[in-house]
């Protein structure tokens, strides 16, 4: 059974994208990989897959409908949808066609759920912090295990997504599973970062990772070259192994 992982916020800029590049690159060690760029910044794309010429993206799959014919091989274990700067129109096909709002999500869902065929054991999906609520909707539609990145900032903020993420699953998706909020960016030096470190734990122990991807400059400009150092990979192993460990957890209490 595919496992379909998305990094979502309510926050820009707390390492969304950073963070599924990690997780990508690091499961497709071990394991066949799906990634999926719903963010029209298309970063992930760029990090992950160094060659211009692709030409197919996330809009033709949503425009035609053939997501195989656009899944791009980067290597052998990990494979990716290409992302689309202009990701926040394809809803408008489904509107032009008579659909209402809860069926574009459903008809985009039903396309994009075509992609977690066996061949792959994990999809691990980058979701933008400001969208057409369709498409937000859409990445959490399809996923089992949605991970909050959270970097110093109103603590509403993580109600906010909570709120959303119970939206999605009393509206589109039962099956998604709060996968924690991942604190990012925090540095050990500044005040705030030391009350917010602590006030998310204290206020949502049940969610909050133990694990912390602290502000380097290991991570401050990734690209494909630097995800592969050893360094890097090092620098993250707390949290990578923190994500396997939730996921076997949501396993084992048969989610
Ligand atoms: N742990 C870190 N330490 C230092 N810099 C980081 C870290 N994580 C991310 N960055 C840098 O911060 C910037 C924002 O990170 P990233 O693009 O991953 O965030 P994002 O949440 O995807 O942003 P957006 O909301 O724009 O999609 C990038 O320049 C990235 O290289
Ligand atoms: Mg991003």
């Amino acid at each position: 059974m595919t496992i379909t992982i998305s990094i979502s916020s309510t926050i820009g800029g707390s390492g969304k994208t950073t963070i599924a590049c990690m997780f990508a690159h690091l499961l497709s060690a071990n394991y066949k990989v799906l990634a999926l760029d719903l963010c029209g910044q298309c970063n992930f794309t760029e990090v992950l897959l160094q060659d211009n010429t692709v030409r197919g993206t996330i809009c033709d799959v949503l425009e035609i409908g053939n997501v195989t014919s656009y899944i791009v091989s980067i290597d052998e274990n990990l494979h990716i949808i290409p992302g689309d700067q202009w990701i926040c129109s394809s809803p408008s096909k489904f509107y032009i066609q008579g659909y209402k709002t809860p069926e574009v999500v459903f008809a985009m869902k039903e396309l994009l759920n075509q992609a977690k065929t066996a061949y792959y054991d994990f999809v691990v999906i980058d979701t933008p912090s400001t969208s057409s609520k369709e498409v937000l909707n859409l990445s959490l539609s399809i996923s089992d295990f949605a991970v909050m990145t959270y970097s110093p900032n109103k603590l509403q903020l993580i109600k906010s997504w909570l709120n959303k993420i119970k939206y999605v699953q009393d509206e589109f998706n039962p099956e998604l599973r709060v996968g924690g909020i991942l604190r990012t960016r925090f540095n050990d030096i500044e005040a705030s970062h030391i009350f917010y470190n602590r006030e998310v734990y204290r206020r949502h122990p049940e969610y909050c990772w133990n694990s912390i991807f602290h502000n380097s400059p290991l991570f401050s400009n990734i690209d494909s070259n630097s995800i592969k150092k050893v360094q890097v990979d090092t620098a993250f192993k707390a949290v990578y192994d923190e994500l396997i460990l939730r996921l076997l957890k949501t396993r084992k209490n048969g989610i």
